[in-house]
């Protein structure tokens, strides 16, 4: 046989599916492993995709996804965020963020181009980056700066060939929600050096006793800058796999080639759902965030309390405490936790790797506390009782 891809082959599997895999043969486990709410979808998304159903509404859609939607995404941002996009050629609908991260880098990247982020992150940024040619720089962050980017890093780490940086905030993993002014030193510095910025904001909802910065509504960022965000999270409807990107014209008719010839076009129903979602689920949304702000505090409280240092993140529904205390690394933690005690996390390694720097990934484990109260409860009583055999 001929080899596979080296691209590809190159890139090893989210540290996150062994973890799951393992948690998949054992009875009755809690998990704060995953990523995504576990709370109901706005009520109106649930009638619109029946109805749409019902009524035979499910042909393909225009590739840029269908116009009222695209119209009621542009409406969502002038309102929460002042920034304006044109429904007709500066928004493209996804299939999830996820796709709109790829082909945003496959639009932008050159081979051998470097991209620009910070770790602990999303796992995806990496491996996108390097399957569309580039290379990717990752830097570190730290527990006592909130795991907030540092400009100065940033500007140290610009080399000729550096064409973009990432942007991920509120950050999977670590709940990281920096101040506008970091966001406007990075703005800065992208302009200074004439970088893209690809900013995937899909916790812009979740944040807590803070306003979310949408960066391109930052003065000089909208023209350099490709605006991610989606509904898996702040809508609670990850498996309907909707996202968009809005940028400048030219950016979203390259990013839509890709997407017409490889996808053509986001799934109709979940389109019309999202939609619904969008224009009547506002109150189900803030009900949501002020439900998963009781649950951080109650999380991160009994954490720090059980001896895991834990900041309080202002954003997104994770928390990423060191696990340093119990003399385990993330992972042995992780292991011993989810065989001792039937709770699974993630080990911080999941998330650090690109940059070289080990530390905070073996230090820190990511849980997700979006789960229903009771479960909640269960769990942190779990991880107490496992902590206090360690401390
Ligand atoms: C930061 C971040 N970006 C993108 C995604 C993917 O989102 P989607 O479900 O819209 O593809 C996730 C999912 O966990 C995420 O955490």
């Amino acid at each position: 046989m001929k080899p596979l891809a080296r691209t590809v082959s190159g890139v090893t599997a989210s540290g996150i599916r062994r973890f799951f895999d393992l948690a998949a043969t054992i009875d009755g486990v809690l998990s704060l492993g995953v990523g995504e709410p576990r709370y109901p979808c706005p009520p109106a998304a649930k009638k619109a995709a029946i109805s749409a159903i019902e009524s035979d509404n499910d042909a393909y859609t225009s590739n840029f996804g269908r116009i009222s939607f695209r119209q009621a995404i542009a409406a969502n941002l002038q309102k929460l965020y002042g920034v304006t996009y044109k429904p007709e050629n500066e928004i493209l609908v996804t299939t999830g963020v996820s796709e709109a991260i790829d082909i945003a880098l496959r639009s932008i990247l050159e081979q051998g181009d470097e991209v620009i982020f910070v770790e602990p992150t999303y796992v995806s940024y990496g491996p996108t980056i390097t399957f569309a040619g580039g290379k990717a720089v990752a830097l570190s962050s730290t527990a006592e700066n909130n795991f907030e980017p540092d400009p100065d890093a940033i500007r140290a780490a610009i080399t000729p060939k550096t064409k973009a940086i990432i942007m991920g905030y509120p950050c999977n993993p670590t709940g990281a929600t920096p101040s506008r002014e970091v966001f406007e030193e990075i703005v800065k510095i992208a302009i200074e050096n004439d970088l893209w910025l690809v900013s995937d904001e899909i916790y812009d909802r979740l944040v807590y006793g803070v306003e979310h910065t949408c960066l391109s509504s930052i003065p000089g960022a909208w023209e350099r800058t490709i605006l991610l965000g989606g509904f898996s999270k702040g809508y609670a409807m990850t498996g309907w796999r909707i996202g968009y990107a809005c940028a400048p014209p030219e950016v979203i008719e390259s990013m839509m080639k890709i997407h017409q010839y490889t996808m053509l076009c986001a799934p109709t129903i979940s389109q019309i759902a999202c939609e619904a979602a969008l224009t009547q689920g506002e109150e189900h949304v803030q009900t949501m965030v002020a439900a998963m702000e009781k649950k951080r505090d109650f999380f991160v409280k009994s954490l720090n309390d059980a001896g895991l240092d834990c900041n309080a993140p202002k954003g997104s529904f994770f928390a990423f405490p060191s696990v340093a205390r119990t003399g385990l690394t993330s992972e042995e933690f992780t292991e011993g936790l989810l065989h001792a005690k039937k709770v699974l996390v993630v080990p911080g390694t999941a998330f650090t790797g690109w940059s070289g720097d080990s530390k905070t990934g073996l230090n820190h484990i990511r849980c997700c506390y979006a789960i229903p109260d009771e479960d909640l409860q269960e769990a942190v009583s779990r991880v107490i009782d496992f902590v206090k055999t360690r401390v």
